[in-house]
């Protein structure tokens, strides 16, 4: 199946990321938000990213007009209907997925696959919500988009191999490099990364290391560009918070226990680079 027309549902920090990526690549995009702020947000983004693109040479002036040519806001979820790929990056929250899924089962061709973006929530469960699992898959992407190479790509239970082909073809095209994962919890990229970035803070937590030292030895002593808990800071310490939730909730198993200490930041607003402090202060 060839897929041409795209629509990306939530512009904010991920969805217009993954509009501008798409758009890059030559498909036809609508990138949708309910919000017009955010929409408006979400495409200026887009152009400033784009025109930073030119004055660093990485792409030209013209790449820029076609690729922002290819790209259209749309606020209402009716323009689906003429789509052939419709990728979910809203609020990560089941109750408010599923609905935006149902509805676009009834709105969207039949053919259409319907992807979500989520870090954390069952694949299996959101295809549940439509009349067309075998079309429902997960595509979740890396922050900041335009510059994380690995895409993962989630088969639910019902997710048909055409669909998986279909967007790992489409994930090739987009120049990133597809992994095929199956639907459990944090799936493999936060099933592997969070309990490191928890551990870091049991660390921290239990005296073993100063904040920057146990970044130092991430960085100096394991060739990581970045340190577990300046990373935290950077995702977000309430996310973190959630998906550690995620996984000690779908394992039940007390090694996913989320460390004391990130509960405790999270409930004193300390969430990292965003609400101006986390491990570090900015
Ligand atoms: P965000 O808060 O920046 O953007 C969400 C956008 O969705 C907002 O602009 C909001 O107005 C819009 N929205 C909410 N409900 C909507 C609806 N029913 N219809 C249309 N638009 C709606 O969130 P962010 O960070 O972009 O995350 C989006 C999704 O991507 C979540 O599922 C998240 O777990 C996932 N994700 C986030 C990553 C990150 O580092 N932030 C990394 C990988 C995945």
């Amino acid at each position: 199946m060839a897929i041409n027309k795209v629509m990306v549902i939530g512009a904010g920090q991920m969805g217009a990321g993954i509009a501008q990526v798409f758009a890059q690549s030559g498909f036809d995009v609508l990138l949708n938000d309910m919000n017009k702020e955010a929409l408006e947000k979400g495409m200026k983004n887009i152009e400033k990213l784009l025109t930073r693109a030119v004055d660093k040479e990485r792409i030209s002036e013209s790449d820029k007009t076609e690729t922002l040519n290819r790209l259209t806001p749309s606020s209402d979820l009716q323009d689906a209907q003429s789509r052939d790929f419709v990728i979910e990056a809203i609020v990560e929250n089941m109750d408010v997925k599923t609905k935006v899924f149902s509805d676009l089962d009834k709105i969207a061709p039949k053919h259409a696959i319907l992807a979500t973006n989520t870090s954390s929530l069952p694949i299996t469960e959101i295809a549940a919500a439509t009349n067309r699992p075998e079309q429902v898959i997960g595509m979740h992407f890396m922050n900041p988009v335009p510059v994380m190479k690995l895409v993962e790509i989630i088969r639910g239970l019902q997710t048909s191999d055409e669909t998986y082909q279909v967007v790992e073809d489409m994930t090739n095209k987009l120049s990133k490099s597809p992994v095929e994962v199956n639907d459990s919890p944090g799936f493999a990229a936060n099933r592997i990364l969070m309990p490191m970035i928890n551990e870091a803070i049991f660390s921290l937590h239990e005296g073993v290391a100063s904040v920057e030292d146990i970044d130092t030895v991430m960085k100096l002593g394991m060739n990581h560009p970045m340190g577990p808990l300046t990373l935290a800071d950077f995702i977000g310490l309430d996310t973190c918070l959630y998906i550690m939730e995620v996984l000690y909730e779908g394992f039940g198993d007390s090694k996913y226990r989320p460390c004391p200490l990130l509960r405790k930041y999270v409930k004193a607003g300390w969430l990292g680079k965003k609400s101006g402090r986390g491990f570090y202060q900015y």
